[in-house]
């Protein structure tokens, strides 16, 4: 994907995918509107073949790693106009190679059947196509170089540090249930954190908007059910504090994914943390602490005496 290449803006975006890649959607539909300034709506892809009206002032984008996906294939089945995306690790697959524009996240062979490195490189492409159509972008186009190496740092930054994750996943291993929570861009990654931890693990989990706990799931919380927050960027700390502190009281763990300007309120409230580094681009922190959480779930499924990259009940397309 090249920024150079001529894609006119769109004024209106919408976004498709399912698991994992609608998860991405709504993690790029901040940026889409924050820095592109394009407001962007997202929906499931067995849920978008409900659409009869396609708005013709869209732009559809449509992702799938794989680009074999029964739903998106039907979703995406009436589509006429030149205009449309497909977001895909496959460029040769059903839709990577069908006439539409296809952008290619690049991300290789992905071996396990829970999508890692797919997930991160869609929303990097993504981020970077709202890049492309912010007004940002005009000023500076080298860079989106930067939050390259900025990604490429902070994921290294996790890895360098699996030690400290495969720790904190032997006790989350002990649990049964997990809830997941962030806000605003940590929201999506908390979805998708919950989400890889069920597929490895078989342990139920929850994402959820943290400030949302409060309004019913919280009646889940006690001393078996830990919470897992995402906090990365540096809004509204006083409100995710206090999220932390209502687990606290009803004798939660919280267990806290947190960037390094957040870190000394989180480690006041906080049973356990992994800080994130440095990154230079408030987007890329969730996507580094994403991988934590990445590797949370494959620690866990280890712990447990499981195959991580052969979840049962799972494909990796779902064709059906
Ligand atoms: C992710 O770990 C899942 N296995 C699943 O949710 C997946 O993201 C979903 O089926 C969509 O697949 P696709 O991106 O290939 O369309």
């Amino acid at each position: 994907y090249s920024t150079s290449k001529h894609r006119p803006r769109p004024d209106r975006l919408h976004l498709i995918g399912c698991g994992s890649s609608y998860y991405a959607a709504m993690w790029a539909k901040v940026w889409f509107e924050t820095i592109a300034k394009i407001p962007t709506k997202v929906t499931y892809g067995s849920e978008a073949i409900n659409i009869t009206l396609k708005d013709p002032k869209e732009t559809r984008i449509y992702i799938t790693q794989s680009g074999e996906t029964k739903d998106i294939i039907r979703a995406s089945h009436n589509e006429k106009s030149d205009s449309i995306f497909i977001v895909t690790n496959q460029p040769f697959s059903h839709l990577g190679s069908s006439f539409f524009n296809t952008i290619d996240i690049g991300a290789n062979i992905e071996r396990g059947v829970a999508a890692t490195k797919t997930f991160t490189l869609t929303c990097y492409a993504l981020w970077e196509l709202a890049w492309h159509w912010s007004s940002e972008s005009k000023e500076n186009e080298l860079k989106v170089l930067d939050y390259q190496d900025a990604l490429a740092e902070g994921i290294k930054h996790v890895l360098d540090r699996e030690q400290t994750v495969a720790t904190i996943a032997k006790m989350i291993a002990r649990y049964d249930n997990a809830l997941f929570l962030g806000r605003h861009w940590d929201y999506p990654i908390a979805l998708e954190g919950a989400l890889k931890l069920k597929e490895v693990s078989y342990i139920h989990a929850e994402g959820m908007p943290a400030a949302e706990m409060k309004h019913g799931p919280i009646a889940l919380v006690d001393e078996k059910t830990p919470s897992i927050f995402t906090v990365t960027g540096s809004f509204d700390i006083d409100t995710i504090i206090s999220n932390m502190r209502e687990v606290k009281s009803r004798n939660g763990k919280v267990f806290a994914v947190v960037s390094p300007v957040n870190y000394d309120r989180v480690k006041e409230v906080a049973d356990w943390t992994f800080r994130t580094c440095d990154i230079h681009g408030v987007a890329m922190e969730p996507l580094a602490a994403n991988v934590v959480l990445q590797l949370l779930a494959y620690h866990v499924a280890v712990e447990k005496g499981l195959n991580p990259d052969r979840p049962r009940n799972l494909a990796k397309s779902v064709t059906v």
